[in-house]
């Protein structure tokens, strides 16, 4: 048993969508979200960037002294996990082989799609991941840059016709080349997923990276016998810009209210 706080972090507010996951099937873990709100998004920035916010975000996060820490971020587990883990002395996690475990999975033609951030998809990761555990998949990455800011926006709803167009405008080349599986590579996009949904047609799977992820903590801390042993767990949200701006969206992204626990702080100081 060890009794330690998880880690968790995003650029924004996307990585909720791992902390719901999270909160769901660990319900005895204390959970501490950093959400790098003064900053999103990363997904454009060049991996030099992206991987010293990481590691800021990581040093914030390790103030807390967390048995473990989950990057909930398609964009920095896709450019930095390695770096972070060789420098970190407990154990951290990303979405991208859990999620490509899962589509794996789930394919029937072996054609799967993965939506993501420019960042994501110019890393090459999740490819290379495909090419490594299902090497018979055949992989079709496409950026989706205007996802995050819709999203953060809170225009993810079906029926608003400017996340309809976009979506339409992204995923309609891999309708065309009938991908079975899409992999939602950013953890912004289950928030999208009713729209997605409906994009892509009957029939396509949709693989939510955030709940993957939250999976893969899951049996990590299972098999080092360090999940927690308590009544309830709790959750602690960090943010580096306005706690208000946070909490306005967060219970989209947990479906549960936020209210009340966000703080902001300083990541200069830490
Ligand atoms: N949630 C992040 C990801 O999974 C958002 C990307 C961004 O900040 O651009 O990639």
């Amino acid at each position: 048993m060890d009794q330690r706080p998880i880690g968790v972090f995003d650029s924004g507010l996307g990585g909720l969508t791992a902390v719901r996951q999270l909160r769901r099937i660990m319900p005895s873990e204390n959970i501490i979200y950093f959400g790098d709100t003064s900053r999103v998004p990363y997904g454009n920035r060049s991996r030099d960037t992206i991987l010293k916010y990481a590691r800021e975000d990581t040093r914030f996060l390790r103030t807390f002294g967390p048995k473990a820490i989950v990057i909930a971020c398609g964009t920095v587990s896709s450019n930095c996990l390695e770096t972070l883990q060789e420098e970190s002395d407990i154990p951290i996690t990303g979405v991208v082989e859990p999620a490509v475990h899962r589509a794996a999975a789930l394919t029937k033609n072996r054609r799967v799609g993965v939506a993501a951030t420019r960042a994501t998809v110019s890393s090459g990761a999740f490819a290379r991941v495909f090419r490594r555990i299902a090497p018979e998949v055949e992989v079709i990455s496409l950026p989706c840059p205007l996802f995050v800011p819709l999203v953060e926006e809170g225009r993810c709803r079906p029926g608003d016709v400017v996340i309809e167009t976009v979506a339409e405008e992204y995923l309609s080349p891999l309708r065309d080349r009938g991908v079975d599986t899409l992999v939602l590579g950013c953890t912004h996009y289950p928030l999208l997923t009713e729209v997605i949904a409906r994009t892509m047609g009957e029939g396509v799977a949709l693989v939510d990276v955030g709940a993957e992820s939250a999976r893969a903590c899951r049996d990590l801390l299972t098999a080092r016998g360090a999940l927690a042993d308590r009544e309830a767990g709790t959750s602690g949200y960090y943010t580096s810009d306005r706690a208000e701006n946070f909490q306005r969206l967060a219970s989209l992204f947990l479906g549960e209210d936020a209210a009340g626990e966000v703080q902001q702080i300083d990541l200069e100081q830490y």
